[in-house]
């Protein structure tokens, strides 16, 4: 068991073999015990990153917690070039970051640590083409001063963290988006998608990752 801040985190195996954490005072995964790296591909790669058609984007992520979802962009950006902009209050010990099993090779490992060992608050070329800002910050108190294409919202549970999913985030979220722009999450609970209605996205139910019948797709 390691710890991050004041939390325990567990490594555990997902049922597609890919690592997540598990923190039991939340009682929560990082990711879905069906597939971790399957529920960032159905989610956030293919209907996301793979759906937009703009070459130059920027990317906001909510959590940046394991890194796969910055490891996965960059592995699947083809001819896009992509800044990165991941928030995060709890970053994970780097100790446990480099324990986590998303390479293949020894060549995505390199690329894998150095955006764990990037440096935070600070923006960090991890190729010519993939610009990677982590940003140690509490989403709640967060403020934005770019304009995002595509918005990975991979917050925790609205029963564990209410107040991540509250109007006035996805408001300030909208905000913060190009016209266009494309929303993601694993949660398709009705009151969350009155909740992005409320605030203009247009949203769409799409088929959910393995173990979840649908997920959400919010375009401003
Ligand atoms: C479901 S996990 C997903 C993490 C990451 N996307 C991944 O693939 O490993 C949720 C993440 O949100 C982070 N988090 C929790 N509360 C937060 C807050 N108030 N502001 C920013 N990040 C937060 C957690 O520490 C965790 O890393």
């Amino acid at each position: 068991m390691l710890k991050n801040s004041d939390r325990k985190i567990e490594l555990k195996v997902s049922a597609d073999g890919s690592h997540t954490l598990y923190v039991p005072e939340l009682e929560e995964h990082y990711h879905s015990v069906n597939g971790a790296i399957n529920e960032s591909m159905h989610v956030f790669i293919e209907p996301n990153l793979r759906y937009s058609t703009k070459e130059e984007v920027s990317v906001l992520e909510i959590g940046f917690g394991t890194g796969l979802n910055a490891f996965l962009t960059a592995l699947n950006q083809g001819n896009k070039s992509i800044f990165y902009h991941s928030l995060e209050k709890y970053p994970i010990a780097e100790e446990l970051a480099l324990k986590l099993n998303y390479c293949a090779n020894p060549e995505e490992q390199l690329f894998f640590e150095k955006m764990h060992l990037a440096a935070w608050q600070k923006e960090s070329e991890i190729t010519q083409n993939f610009t990677l800002l982590k940003d140690e910050v509490d989403l709640i108190s967060a403020t934005f001063k770019r304009k995002y294409d595509l918005v990975y919202f991979d917050a925790f549970a609205p029963e564990k963290q209410p107040e991540m999913w509250e109007p006035q985030i996805f408001q300030k979220i909208y905000d913060a988006m190009n016209d266009g722009g494309i929303l993601t999450t694993y949660c398709a609970k009705g009151a969350v998608r009155r909740t992005m209605q409320t605030c203009g996205f247009a949203v769409e139910r799409l088929p959910g990752p393995k173990g979840k019948r649908e997920m959400l797709r919010a375009i401003k």
